[in-house]
């Protein structure tokens, strides 16, 4: 198209299509959404049915091989996770280098990026043996980057990982243990935990994951490419929105400034965070989801003031004209800052939660991007809105 040009200084014929709204970049088996239905599907089973009846390593696994697991493979593939949970002592004291107050989200970019000198062999992206290991690997090292992080900023020694425990259980070990003993979870707490993973899994080419998918169209290290994914993640549109959406609900206070605050939304001062997605225009299945989850938390650990500020919210905004004609419904993130608050993360911590659960994903999508004969570089073209053949005058000639 490019060579269609109506003179010689026309750019050629293009799409302008800013944040890509309208163009594919890619063609994809693994994850299937039907914004206006309110559909989410992985490999085509029903997101509803994964986060009732599966756990979040199974779920990794269909997404990366595009089939569920026999018993045999579902056990090797636990078992190989479990065993690479450990990280190299010198990205320890990498973690160990950064400021007191670092955000987790700067730690666990750098960390995850930092990786691929500790892997050298994962250059070898067209070799599926290699592939395997490093995704494995990566969904290994996750939460162990994640949980390490939140301790440095907390200023409290590193736990290694506990490979007696489940995927969740291990993660919540290595954030919250405080004495020799061995750290046991509340099965309910581990499997609202284990549920939220199952819920960020994968949501197709989302930000991060086109991160992911550009960056590793360079033919790059996965470890490389999912640290841009990371980097995508930590944007306050993107995975940073739980955590806006909870200083929100604690600016609001009382559920008596809802009305206020809800005019200045509607006046433009801000947004309503947790609300609105690119490709939901009904209700986000997730959201449906995890207000669930957040009942069973609660259950375990007592009722949070802030969470009827939210229902409220919701209820208010579902009926209002602005959001009812924008199609604004609450997504992914409105309730699930709350349960990560029950469960004791500080806010600083709800997107590394999130990028744990993306891993998968982005792994998934990046091994489809390596197999795809048909994907070329990422390289977008340009409208230019600049000068032209300008006279250049030195310096000295111009001041
Ligand atoms: N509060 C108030 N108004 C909103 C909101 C919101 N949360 N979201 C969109 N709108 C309005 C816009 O002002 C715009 O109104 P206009 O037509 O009068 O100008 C209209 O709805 C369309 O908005 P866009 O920004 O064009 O929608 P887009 O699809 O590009 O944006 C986005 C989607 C970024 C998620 C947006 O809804 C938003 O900023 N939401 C709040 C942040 C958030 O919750 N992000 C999490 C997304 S989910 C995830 O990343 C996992």
């Amino acid at each position: 198209l490019g060579q269609i040009r109506a003179n010689e200084d026309d750019p050629g014929l293009a799409t302008y299509d800013p944040g890509f709204v309208n163009t594919a970049s890619c063609r994809s088996a693994v994850t299937y959404i039907d914004g206006d239905k309110g559909i989410l599907e992985y490999r085509g089973y029903p997101i509803e049915q994964l986060a009732e009846k599966s756990t979040f390593l199974e779920v990794a696994y269909l997404l990366i091989h595009g089939d569920l697991p026999t018993k045999e493979q579902y056990e090797n593939w636990v078992h190989e996770i479990t065993y690479h949970t450990f990280v190299h002592e010198n990205v320890k004291e990498f973690v160990q280098g950064f400021r007191y107050d670092a955000h987790p989200m700067g730690m666990l970019m750098a960390s995850v990026g930092a990786l691929s000198t500790f892997y050298p062999e994962a250059v070898n992206i067209h070799d599926a043996d290699n592939r395997h290991m490093q995704m494995v690997r990566m969904i290994a090292k996750m939460p162990t980057l994640g949980a390490w992080s939140f301790r440095h900023a907390q200023g409290k020694p590193f736990v290694y990982p506990d490979n007696d425990l489940s995927y969740t259980e291990n993660f919540l070990s290595m954030l919250f243990k405080m004495s020799e003993s061995k750290y046991v979870a509340d099965p309910r707490i581990a499997k609202a935990l284990d549920v939220l993973l199952i819920l960020h899994a994968d949501h197709e080419q989302n930000c991060s994951t086109n991160a992911v998918r550009s960056v590793g169209s360079s033919q790059v290290d996965p470890y490389s490419a999912v640290a841009a994914g990371v980097g995508a993640l930590f944007g306050p549109l993107h995975g940073g929105a739980n955590e806006a959406v909870l200083r929100m609900l604690r600016r609001i206070g009382s559920k008596e400034n809802i009305p206020a605050f809800i005019e200045g939304v509607k006046n433009g001062d801000e947004r309503l965070m947790g609300f609105g997605h690119r490709v939901y225009k009904n209700y986000d299945p997730r959201a449906k989801l995890i207000k669930k989850a957040c009942d069973d938390v609660f259950e375990v650990v007592g009722v949070n003031p802030l969470l009827e500020i939210a229902q409220e919210l919701e209820k208010i905004a579902l009926e209002d004209e602005y959001f009812v004609k924008r199609r604004l419904y609450p997504n992914v993130d409105f309730y699930s800052g709350l349960i990560y608050e029950a469960l004791q993360f500080p806010p600083e911590m709800f997107t590394v939660l999130f990028a744990i659960g993306r891993t998968p994903g982005w792994l998934a999508q990046w091994n489809e991007l390596i197999t795809d004969k048909e994907q070329k570089i990422a390289r977008p073209k340009q409208i230019y809105t600049g000068d032209r053949g300008l006279e250049f005058v030195a310096a000295e000639e111009r001041w």
